[in-house]
């Protein structure tokens, strides 16, 4: 076990406790923290600061959840070096690192598994992958990150946005450096992951257009609903070949849309094919025992010798879709002037389909769904309506049916 911090020592106490669900008894032979004095020590798991020791142990798995780039990248290569197979958790590292890694593992003839990476609780990657209906998927929509959906409904539930991610950090969903969460690198992280299973192409993450939820208030949440829809965190992405459409952020999501009902920390995923075929999984996606379960899991599978995830097979071509957009114009006056705010979106040709007034902070607020338009014309369309009728213009993508 290289890590023992939340998720380590929630996989060492799994382990230890031998649940009937696994079909395989799993001990640790070793863990590697940096610091033996400063941890809260597992019985019966031998603590080392040298990887020596691990590698040496004879593991006939390593798994890697002490989580970032580095030092877990090269002990992850080594590992695969020594032919060992490797488990991670390790979204970062493998959004970052994933191809590299395949690679390698591909070159050792070991397996490279990280099942738990995504959407922890509900083991689906595996599961798709050996099926042909994989090969057929073109798009994907979900929920990834259970502390900005937590916020996100803790906020329409009349809470405010510190005390739920105060709430989120204790019930450990959230990641040690939580703007990962809030500012949707966590969810984007993993969008890259998927993108590199479902096609087969190595993706940046920088590649892919992100926003945070930090800048959603309470009433764009309110008039969501006076819309028809509700603001989720999301990701969502449609392909053909190496060429992907693609953005993590907060959106607009109508009511029908079937993860709409997602809220908590749950997390979702709907992949279609370009038939009309829908799957959808929800599940837990956060939390140290879920992630445990999961990794254990990944550990009796890594040790039969299957399947296992391969490298891309091209490097991937990635753009921001079209969609409409919901555009929170926040004027001077009590009353919003929707009429003169509507006219000036339309001449920038960005046409408005409905609208919802109220108010936010005092002022005058209307919020306006658009037609589809791509990023760059609703933000220079928002900059006119900002400059020429003194408001302040806000906008979120909206997720398509
Ligand atoms: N911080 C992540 C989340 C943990 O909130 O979903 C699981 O990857």
């Amino acid at each position: 076990l290289l890590g023992l911090g939340h998720v380590g020592s929630a996989i060492a106490a799994l382990a230890l406790a031998r649940p009937a669900a696994l079909e395989r008894t799993v001990s640790i032979t070793c863990a590697l923290v940096r610091d033996p004095g400063a941890r809260v020590r597992q019985p019966g798991v031998p603590l080392t600061t040298n990887p020596r020791d691990v590698f040496e142990g004879g593991p006939e798995v390593i798994v890697e959840v002490i989580g970032g780039l580095d030092p877990a990248r090269s002990l992850v290569l080594e590992a695969l070096d020594r032919r060992i197979p490797v488990v991670t958790a390790n979204k970062s590292l493998l959004a970052r690192h994933g191809n590299e890694l395949l690679t390698a593992a591909r070159q050792a003839g070991v397996p490279l598994r990280y099942e738990a990476s995504v959407i922890a609780g509900v083991p689906f990657l595996d599961t798709l992958a050996r099926r042909p209906l994989a090969s057929s998927l073109s798009s994907l929509s979900g929920i990834l990150n259970g502390t900005s959906n937590y916020i996100l409904s803790e906020m329409e539930r009349g809470s405010d946005y510190r005390a739920a991610l105060a709430e989120a950090q204790r019930r450990g969903f959230a990641e040690p450096d939580p703007s990962k969460d809030v500012e949707g690198i966590d969810a984007l992280e993993k969008l890259t992951i998927l993108l590199r299973q479902f096609t087969a192409s190595d993706v940046s993450p920088d590649a892919i257009e992100v926003t945070g939820i930090t800048r959603v208030s309470r009433e764009d949440l309110v008039h969501a609903r006076e819309l028809g829809g509700v603001i989720k965190p999301v990701v969502h992405a449609s392909w053909s070949g190496h060429e992907i459409d693609a953005f993590a952020g907060p959106a607009w999501v109508p009511r029908t849309h079937p993860l709409a009902s997602l809220s908590g920390p749950t997390n979702g995923m709907r992949l279609c094919d370009g038939a009309g075929t829908a799957l959808c999984f929800t599940g837990p996606g956060a939390g140290p025992r879920v992630t445990a379960i999961t990794v254990l899991d990944d550990v009796i599978e890594a040790t039969r010798g299957g399947w296992a995830p391969s490298p891309a097979t091209g490097r991937a071509r990635v753009s921001a879709p079209a969609t409409r957009w919901l555009v929170r114009a926040r004027g001077r006056e009590p009353r919003p002037d929707v009429t003169s705010f509507g006219d000036r979106l339309a001449s920038c040709g960005v046409g408005i389909e409905r609208v919802s007034v109220g108010d936010a902070c005092g002022r005058g607020t209307a919020w306006l769904l658009t037609h589809p338009c791509s990023r760059d014309r609703v933000e220079a369309a928002a900059s006119t309506l900002a400059a020429a009728a003194g408001c302040d213009a806000f906008v979120l993508r909206t997720l398509e049916p």
